[in-house]
């Protein structure tokens, strides 16, 4: 029902050069079950869906404007992503919520752009730290889905990517029963508010996923994919990474 998908986000790293990581991810991975999504630096995405060619793997971008044009120097639009050749976009990071004080507003309207442009969004939410220490992680979470995702939001047109802020980059976790709650009370939040449609959104998660934790985490309900940082940028690192989900997904054909 949910095809899973194995996102990495380069964020600010890699430049021309890099591109070759990307070949030997393409001779690696030709699984139908799983959809690769790599969103390299804005100036890299032509150059990758040309070098990708035929190969399924999704291209995406790191961030779009809300506006579809205009006097916005420096932004790009989702309409802009997409005539690059990307059919993806990561919206709401938390380095950008946190960097560029993006407001759940504004990700929601960033995710209506990216919609109108043809684009699938990536959502991310996630609690910090202290959120979670202070036990509001569920009402944080639940707080930034209903506000970031819009109303008109699809599991075709809008993936949710938890990334609790403090795993981000840490080499920190979650446990896993404690990705499994977020995860299990983010479907019944989707389901309340989008009825059925609820099962067709996929729920990444992200923060510090290395080859090392991917199968465990790939094996939790309702995680159906992963949101990869660091380890996305050398395809030795997130090679196996693909593959565990490769696995995960196999092992659930009937
Ligand atoms: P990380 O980043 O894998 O380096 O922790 C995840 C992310 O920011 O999406």
């Amino acid at each position: 029902m949910r095809r899973r998908l194995a996102a990495g986000n380069w964020k600010m790293n890699g430049t021309a050069a890099s591109l070759s990581e990307v070949e030997k991810l393409l001779e690696a991975h030709l699984s139908p079950n799983v959809e690769i999504l790599l969103c390299p630096p804005a100036t890299l995405i032509a150059q990758l869906a040309a070098k990708k060619g035929q190969h399924p793997l999704m291209v995406g971008g790191q961030d779009c404007h809300a506006a579809a044009s205009g006097a916005h120097t420096g932004d790009i639009s989702a309409e802009q992503l997409k005539d690059a050749g990307a059919t993806y976009v990561i919206v709401g990071h938390s380095e950008r919520r946190t960097n560029h004080g993006e407001t759940d507003e504004q990700v929601a309207a960033k995710a209506r752009a990216a919609h109108a442009a043809g684009l699938t969004a990536v959502i991310c939410i996630g609690e910090t730290l202290a959120e979670r220490e202070a036990g509001q992680t569920l009402d944080v979470v639940g707080r930034q889905l209903d506000a970031s995702v819009p109303d008109a939001a699809t599991g075709q047109t809008t993936v949710i990517a938890y990334e609790p802020v403090w795993a981000i980059g840490t080499g920190l976790t979650p446990t896993n029963e404690q990705i499994g709650e977020v995860h299990d009370f983010m479907r019944s939040r989707l389901s309340a508010r989008f009825g059925a449609d609820a099962a067709f959104f996929r729920l990444l998660y992200g923060g510090s996923v290395k080859a090392s934790n991917a199968v465990e985490i790939f094996a939790i309900p309702d995680v159906d994919g992963a949101l990869v940082g660091g380890a996305s940028l050398k395809a030795a690192d997130f090679s196996p990474i693909v593959q565990a989900l490769e696995q995960a997904a196999e092992s659930e054909l009937p």
